[in-house]
């Protein structure tokens, strides 16, 4: 009755697309900086461990539940749990997700563009400037990037599955390993850039207490891109005769990968800056790095290699963090795109209809800043005020992430059942029968993976709406 679902044209070409989804802003910048708090080696090691004991089970259920069902998140919810509607809450949960988090990641990823158009046209100077990012948000040459970046993550899109989304990850996710690389042999060869080698690869785990490790895990889990159904999507174009648990094992491997190499690259680049920087004063805001004291960073180098090679640097490192961010947008503008089509509407048709509704709340967002007063003290809660690009942060990012990794697993173990999961995770990959992972993913999906996320989920929601410190 229906045409064949697409489907990735290959596995590397499923790994790629799927570590472009997972690999972002969070592993370039974000990771690094938790790591210079926290203790270095001590966090890079929790981090690891979570994303391989709590978060790959979590993605090998998702594409499989994807993969089962044919479907995007709200259909497969639907279709393997026989059309229950308590379920069907689950699955437009799922959907509510990326179109949240795709407005926020876009907000980030039009400052993204923007700065990498200022840096590659030399004005590093201005970049650098303390006030600068303040004025450039609100400057409205940020709607002309704007309308650039949708464009381009439209036109990926609108190629489909292989020949749009996997060939985009096949072009840009090497391209991103080479400037990654490229750019940590720069840093290395820095001015005392051993200093902040060795105080990212020696362990102090005298830093890690119980609001770190919540922290490693909230963001393991964000950066595999789970919770947000694209996982699930991305598992509803693979073939059945594709390793499933394999495939994952070898995302989170890249993903930990290029945190850990991320941090090789900015962790000697803040001590070759200052060997004595204290990283308690660094900020938490992996955007206050990015926008303000990273380009301070690159200006200083022009005493050393001079003001080109200095822009050269800079422009290779936005152009890097902008292809990671435009890989993980479009993972996640698919998952709504599909659930589109599966109600009959043509990929173009669907594409217009999200640019349409995600613009004008990624409008909404840009005005949120200071431009328009009812959107930037949109609500106070917490004892806080709170812009709308806050507010869609706290709900999707922090509320909604872990409450639809939890519903998951429960999901997959209670309702779909193990002998299902299991028997999806056979196909195509015999061993996997009575193997250590089989075990492994039972086990921990049915007990301790939705306790954490239970517990998280009550942490920050007890954080962030009412102001009370459980843990951390
Ligand atoms: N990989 C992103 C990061 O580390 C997080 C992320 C995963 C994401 N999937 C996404 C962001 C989809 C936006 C859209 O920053």
């Amino acid at each position: 009755m229906s045409i064949a679902r697409e489907q990735f044209g290959s596995r590397i070409g499923f790994i790629l697309a799927a570590a472009g989804s997972a690999v972002g802003i969070g592993n370039l910048v974000g990771f690094p900086v938790a790591a210079a708090k926290n203790g270095g080696a001590a966090f890079l090691l929790i981090y690891a461990l979570f994303v391989f004991l709590i978060c790959l089970p979590v993605m090998v259920a998702e594409l499989s539940m994807g993969r089962r069902a044919q479907q995007d998140p709200l259909g497969a919810y639907r279709k393997l749990s026989n059309g229950s509607p308590l379920w069907s809450i689950a699955g437009w949960l799922v959907l509510i997700t990326p179109y949240l988090i795709g407005v926020f990641y876009m907000v980030i990823t039009v400052w993204l563009f923007g700065y990498l158009v200022e840096a590659a046209s030399g004005n590093l100077t201005q970049l650098a400037k303390p006030d600068n990012f303040g004025q450039f948000i609100n400057a409205n040459n940020v709607f002309a990037y704007f309308l650039v970046v949708a464009v381009m993550v439209n036109l990926i899109l609108v190629g489909g599955v292989k020949d749009g989304i996997e060939r985009a990850a096949k072009i840009m996710m090497p391209a991103l390993f080479v400037m990654l690389l490229a750019l940590v042999i720069f840093v290395l060869t820095l001015d005392d850039a051993l200093v902040g080698v060795k105080y990212y690869l020696v362990p102090d785990f005298s830093k890690i207490d119980a609001g770190v490790v919540n922290g490693a895990l909230s963001q393991a889990f964000f950066s595999l891109s789970l919770g947000m159904g694209i996982m699930i999507t991305y598992g509803s174009y693979i073939g059945r005769d594709e390793k499933i648990a394999g495939s994952a094992k070898i995302v989170a491997l890249t993903d930990t990968g290029v945190a850990f190499a991320a941090g090789l690259m900015i962790l000697p680049a803040i001590f070759s800056f200052n060997p004595a920087i204290d990283t308690d004063t660094l900020s938490d805001s992996s955007v206050s790095l990015i926008f303000t004291f990273l380009p301070k960073i690159f200006l200083a180098l022009q005493t050393t290699i001079g003001y080109v090679a200095a822009s050269v640097a800079a422009s290779m490192f936005f152009l890097l963090v902008f292809f990671a961010a435009l890989t993980s947008l479009v993972s996640i503008t698919e998952v709504p795109t599909a659930s589109l089509v599966r109600k009959g509407y043509s990929r173009k048709k669907a594409l217009t209809l999200l640019s349409a509704t995600m613009g004008l709340l990624t409008v909404a967002c840009i005005l949120s800043f200071g431009r328009v007063e009812s959107l930037s003290a949109f609500v106070s809660y917490a004892g806080q005020s709170k812009s709308l690009f806050d507010v869609i942060i706290d709900v999707s990012y922090d509320t909604i992430l872990p409450l639809n990794g939890l519903l998951i697993c429960l999901f997959v173990i209670f309702r779909w059942r193990k002998q299902n999961l299991n028997a999806e995770l056979e196909l195509g990959d015999p061993d996997y029968k009575g193997s250590m992972m089989e075990r492994y993913v039972n086990l921990s999906l049915s007990s301790f993976i939705p306790l954490v996320l239970l517990l998280i989920f009550i942490n920050t929601v007890a954080l962030k709406y009412f102001g009370v410190t459980l843990v951390g």
